[in-house]
């Protein structure tokens, strides 16, 4: 299926007189792959028809070429609390500021990725879309918002874009009558795994490494990739399929009184009600939407009292998962109606803490076992569930890489870099570390680590040992939040080495941050700020401007969540 691509004969192009010498311009702002990718093949199908396009990430657009633009499509995701994207966030904050330019001229579409799980869903692509429209652009096609499988919802906004575009732009050439399959997403690897079509990796092993007595549960979990093709970099994540926890299934099928045997349709395949719950629905992550189909479907006076008030909602969501609705509110309901209300499931991704430099076909990840009491009973998160307890090794997993452009070392192996990455934040530090031993870089490397405490939570401390006393690392700062009375964190061994860490950075180091977004990425920012407006004698301003700068160099880089 060529994503509804087939180019219709060259008529449309040419029946409505476009105006002359105008373009499509695709902007993307996305923190994973799936923007760009959404962007590359929307760029295919114009090109198809012939139209002229160009596509930019917006860390790349200069933003007094807004002006000149005639047709823009954007292509943006939300994070955290309705936050854009790092390299979407210097546009988005120019739109909405008094700096704007006017847009009367422009055409435009926005798509909107983002997570219903959230309470501000889709917000930056909904500012991009209403802060063009104010400023005098006119919208080619309303704005869509993509949950978190966004590939249907995208694939139309795209076809009705492009049918749009049609008759907007001349061609300059004749539409590609067939051949052109623009559903090719922009390919990770040669391998032919990708987020649709899994490898089906081995568990080689799965490893606590924190200590009995710490309040977190962190694995060193390692999964054999021989035999794939796979190819990875690191700064790269690795998309995980789960499986939901069967006894969780089982206790839901009772709950609603189905028969785990029944027969489902999905996808044009056929499923056991069982074997949908338990790989293609999601358990574990509650949203809205579930909460108000539900409450319909069993037609519950209070969950819909609730579905009719957001913010009640959103706090009656808190730790719940889909079983503690369902064991609060139990219902008789049939499997179409169950299927209608979950949503299905995403792969989780993982940043990958290893370089294949160090460890060939294997690739290895350092996961957060989310577990809580709550409701009466124990909570275990979908993927990481699944991963630390149900997984046994030798089990299989389904598994893709998720190039991740937007972080990586930089290209010569004599430039500094400073890597910020408390919590499981240290995992794509592990993977450049062994790459930077590995190919032999002469450039310093500097590691910030923060956890609760030494003994508990010194995550890889021997091989951190090793990498000092080898020379790889040439600095390390631990902040052990809980080993005094007071809290210890990064950004204060940030402000404490403020004179250093500039110095770094006079001399051309890379800043990496990776792990907390809500709190501690927003934190390090904070404080990497103010030690460039204290050591380089700047004002907040200028500060803030040299921070911009380091970004738009692509020296400052984030993998956040
Ligand atoms: P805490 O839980 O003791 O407050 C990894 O999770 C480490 O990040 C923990 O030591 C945790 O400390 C710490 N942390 C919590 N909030 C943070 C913030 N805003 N900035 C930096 N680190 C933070």
């Amino acid at each position: 299926n060529a994503g509804g691509v087939q180019a219709t004969a060259g008529t449309a192009v040419t029946a409505d007189a476009p105006a002359a010498g105008g373009a499509l311009t695709i902007l993307y702002g996305t923190q994973s792959g799936n923007g760009k990718a959404v962007a590359s093949q929307l760029q295919a199908q114009a090109e198809a028809k012939g139209l002229p396009t160009k596509l930019v990430s917006m860390a790349d657009f200069p933003v007094k070429q807004l002006k000149k633009e005639t047709h823009l499509a954007i292509v943006v995701s939300t994070h955290g609390e309705g936050d854009p994207p790092d390299e979407a966030e210097e546009l988005h904050a120019l739109l909405g500021s008094k700096r704007a330019p006017k847009l009367d001229g422009l055409k435009f579409s926005v798509l909107a990725l983002g997570d219903s799980s959230y309470e501000f869903y889709c917000q930056t692509g909904k500012d991009f879309d209403e802060r063009i429209a104010k400023q005098g652009g006119s919208r080619l096609l309303d704005r869509v918002d993509c949950d978190v499988d966004f590939e249907a919802a995208a694939e139309t906004w795209r076809n009705e874009l492009v049918d749009v575009l049609a008759k907007e732009l001349s061609a300059v050439h004749a539409p590609v009558q067939a051949g052109v399959s623009a559903n090719t997403a922009v390919s990770a690897t040669a391998s032919q795994y990708d987020k649709k079509h899994p490898f089906t990796a081995n568990l080689l092993a799965n490893q606590k490494i924190t200590g009995r007595d710490s309040i977190k549960d962190i694995r060193h979990v390692e999964i054999d990739l021989e035999g794939s093709g796979l190819a990875y970099r690191p700064g790269d994540s690795l998309g995980i399929w789960f499986e939901n926890d069967v006894a969780l299934v089982d206790e839901l099928l009772t709950l609603l009184g189905l028969d785990g045997t029944t027969e489902v349709k999905l996808d044009d395949e056929t499923f056991s009600l069982k074997d949908a719950l338990i790989s293609k629905y999601e358990l574990t992550q509650l949203v809205p939407s579930f909460v108000k189909s539900y409450a319909e479907s069993a037609d519950n006076a209070t969950l819909k009292g609730l579905a009719d008030d957001a913010t009640a909602l959103r706090e009656f969501i808190g730790d719940r998962q889909v079983i503690d609705v369902v064991r609060e509110h139990p219902a008789k309901l049939t499997a179409e109606q169950l299927q209608s209300s979950l949503r299905r499931i995403t792969p989780r991704l993982y940043s990958i803490a290893s370089s294949q430099s160090e460890v060939e076909e294997e690739v290895h990840l350092t996961v957060g076992v989310v577990r809580y009491d709550a409701f009466g009973s124990e909570h275990l998160g979908g993927a990481s569930g699944f991963l630390a307890e149900r997984l046994e090794e030798g089990g299989d997993v389904k598994v893709f890489i998720e190039n991740n452009d937007h972080f990586r070392l930089p290209e010569n192996g004599d430039t500094p870099v400073i890597m910020v990455g408390p919590g499981t934040g240290i995992a794509p530090f592990r993977a450049f570390l062994q790459e930077r031993e590995a190919t032999d870089a002469e450039g310093d490397n500097w590691l910030l680590f923060g956890n609760p405490t030494f003994t508990q939570d010194f995550l890889y401390q021997t091989e951190i040992q090793r990498y000092v006393k080898s020379g790889v690392l040439s600095k390390v700062d631990l902040a052990w939040s809980r080993d005094q009375a007071h809290k210890i964190y990064v950004q204060d061994k940030i402000r404490e080495q403020g004179a250093e860490l500039y110095q770094w950075l006079e001399s051309g180091a890379h800043f990496y941050v990776c792990g907390d977004a809500s709190r501690m990425a927003k934190d390090v920012h904070e404080a990497l700020i103010s030690v460039v407006a204290e050591h380089g004698g700047k004002s907040q301003e200028d500060a803030e401007a040299y921070v911009t700068e380091l970004r738009r160099a692509k020296r400052y880089q984030r993998d956040v969540y």
